[in-house]
Order: structure tokens, then sequence, then C-alpha cells
């Protein structure tokens, strides 16, 4: 019999998915065989994105990547992970801050559900400032957020905030520029 697939689901709001989540992605895609980045529907929480964008920004963002699978997912986290097979949930960790919130979470879920293991990925050094809520922030003031998220998400700021777009439009190209 092949060996048991391992699954790890990755959760999170991604409201937008930023190169900090894509950087945590890819360190976990070299542990696991099969990572699910589990979007959850939160109908209480304001959004920029609708699920379904969301969703629809991470496949693009990872076309062709059979090893990276997109859900959603409501309700308690443990259960979906319990559902899927998983044997461990990933959460990207960027500093001492992230740490209170995540800990509890953690112990939480493991008091819910024992058969599941926590996982902290640090995220690279130059993501260590970055968080989708100081992105939508800069973006829609116009700026320039362009080396912070993958390109499907800069195109749905684009077209979410009219400043960053006439901002991008107008940026020089490299090439000749200081
Ligand atoms: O990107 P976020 O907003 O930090 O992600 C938080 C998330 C989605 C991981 C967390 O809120 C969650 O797991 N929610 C589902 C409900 C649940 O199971 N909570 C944990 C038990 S306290």
């Amino acid at each position: 019999m092949p060996p048991k697939k391992r699954i790890a689901i990755y959760p999170g709001s991604f409201d937008p998915l930023t190169n900090g989540h894509v950087d945590v992605i890819q360190r976990a895609l070299e542990i696991f065989d099969e990572v699910i980045v589990a979007i959850l529907r939160n109908p209480s929480k304001k959004s920029l994105f609708s699920t379904a964008e969301r969703l629809e920004m991470i496949q693009h963002s990872f076309n062709g990547n059979d090893a990276l699978k997109v859900d959603c997912f409501d309700g308690l986290l443990v259960e979906y992970a319990r559902i899927k097979g998983a044997v461990a949930i990933i959460r990207g960790m960027r500093a001492i801050s992230d740490f209170e919130n995540e800990f509890q979470m953690a112990l939480m879920n493991r008091k819910l559900y024992k058969d599941v293991q926590s996982v902290f990925l640090m995220t690279g050094l130059r993501w260590i400032f970055t968080s989708s809520s100081i992105i939508k922030e800069a973006a829609q003031f116009g700026g320039d957020i362009s080396d912070m998220v993958p390109e499907p998400v800069k195109t749905k700021l684009m077209e979410k905030f009219p400043l960053l777009e006439d901002k991008l439009r107008l940026k020089p190209t490299k090439k000749g520029t200081r």
C-alpha cells in the first residue's frame, strides 16, 4: 500500500494573499505532500474581497502546482482538518507580536482535536513587515505595493482602488530610471 499523503492545512483570511503568505506556502510545500490553503468564510468580518475572489486570486498565483489546493471552510478549523485527514495546521510567524495569539489558538485547537499538530513557519525576513491589512491601506491611497503581492492580486487591487491604478499605470519602467 502506498504511504499515506501528509496533508497540511494553511488557514486564514487571505484578504488578500500577500508575498508573505506565498513564502509560507512554498516552505510548507517542501515539507508536506499536499498543502490546502483554506480561506475562512466569515460573514461577520468585513472584507475587501469576496471569498470567491480570494480563492481565484490564490489559484491564479499558484497555477499548475498539483500539491497545492485552495478551498474555503466555515466553522471550526480542527473539524475541517479532521475531515480532510490533515496532519498539520500551518501558521506563519512574522514577529514576537504574532506569538501570543498564535500560541493561544494552537493550544485551543489541540484541546479540541489532538490528532493535528500546529506547525509554525517563519516568513522570509523581507516579508516580516507585510500583512494584508497594511497592504490594503497603502494600496487604497495609491501606495506602490507591486512587489509585495503576486501579480493576480496586484491586478485585483488596482480594480478596487483607482488611485493605485493611476499610480501604477503612470509608473516609469525600470529601464532608464534611477
Ligand atoms: O488570517 P487570520 O485571520 O489570522 O486567520 C485566522 C483563522 C482563520 C486561522 C482563525 O480565525 C480560525 O481558525 N477560525 C475558525 C474558527 C476556529 O476554529 N477558531 C480556532 C479555535 S479558537
